[in-house]
């Protein structure tokens, strides 16, 4: 497994490689890799003859009071989960080496990132969609892989390759869960055996809202009222937002004959946690 840390040494890495007819995944993270991460890898194995895993800790995309400083961070751990899948190049770049001084180009997708965590993020989509376009030109993959824990995240950067004519395949993951329903997260590591306990309100609130769904329930608002019953029964989990909007346009209000994404935000003590579910089937 190559490691490389200098992004135009990537780019000639994944040049040689394309002319050498490989077909290349890329799979951007931001480390502390988790089975989440790694069903990822693995999908991005099975379609590509090279397998890269970027590792890192986008500033642009948090905020100024959001956790960047204290983003769980381990290199050797996850360089050993990557060899097992494995995974041919790591890209690890440094900060500095990716955002050169001067740097004044951002690209923004602006209508499907204005709500659910664009609302309570104001930023966040606009570095998100940024570090990828430039990893994008940097790792030159023909798929890139993202989970749909993120789903707005996923959305944004589906439309900015239609929008910016990036010759890929985005390929969406369904969200990796622990055995008890909690979605996986890297932020995961901040909760105490407490707070783990009471986040697990936020997939029981989905569940219970398809299970409505399932027993034939179509208003997007009376489902959105099932999960926050749920909610409410563990005062510990401080709702940031629980929306039912249209699962292709992240709009309100969700159409009954259409896939509703019902996604909510929560903080349980300091650890902000998101997680959400489709129902009705959605085309890719
Ligand atoms: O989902 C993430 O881990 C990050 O937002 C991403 C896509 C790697 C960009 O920094």
């Amino acid at each position: 497994m190559e490691v490389i840390a200098d992004p135009i040494a990537m780019q000639r890495r994944a040049e040689a490689a394309r002319r050498w007819g490989d077909r290349i995944a890329l799979v951007p993270t931001m480390g502390f890799l988790h089975e989440g991460h790694l069903t990822l890898m693995r999908e991005g194995r099975a379609r590509a003859s090279m397998l890269v895993a970027s590792i890192f800790v986008n500033p642009t995309q948090f905020g100024p009071n959001e956790d960047l400083a204290h983003y769980p961070r381990d290199l050797s751990g996850d360089l050993a989960k990557l060899r097992e899948v494995p995974v041919d190049v790591v890209f690890t770049p440094d900060r500095e080496a990716i955002y050169t001084p001067g740097a004044q180009t951002w690209v923004e997708v602006t209508e499907l990132t204005r709500g659910l965590c664009g609302a309570h993020r104001p930023g966040h989509f606009r570095g998100v969609t940024t570090i990828v376009a430039k990893l994008f030109n940097l790792v030159k993959p023909h798929f890139a892989i993202f989970g749909e824990k993120d789903f707005q995240q996923l959305r944004a950067i589906q439309r900015m390759v239609i929008d910016l004519n990036f010759d890929l395949e985005i390929v969406p993951m369904p969200i990796v869960r622990e055995k008890d329903g909690l979605a996986m997260s890297s932020r995961n590591a901040y909760l105490s055996p407490d707070e783990r306990r009471d986040a697990l309100a936020l997939s029981r609130a989905l569940f219970a809202a398809r299970d409505h769904y399932v027993a034939g329930m179509r208003d997007a608002e009376t489902l959105r009222k099932t999960a926050l019953k749920v909610i409410a029964e563990t005062p510990k989990v401080e709702l940031e937002y629980l929306e039912a909007v249209d699962a292709d346009t992240l709009e309100w209000p969700a159409r009954a004959d259409r896939p509703i994404l019902l996604a909510v935000a929560a903080r349980v003590g300091t650890t902000r946690l998101i997680d959400n579910i489709v129902l009705g089937v959605r085309r890719p």
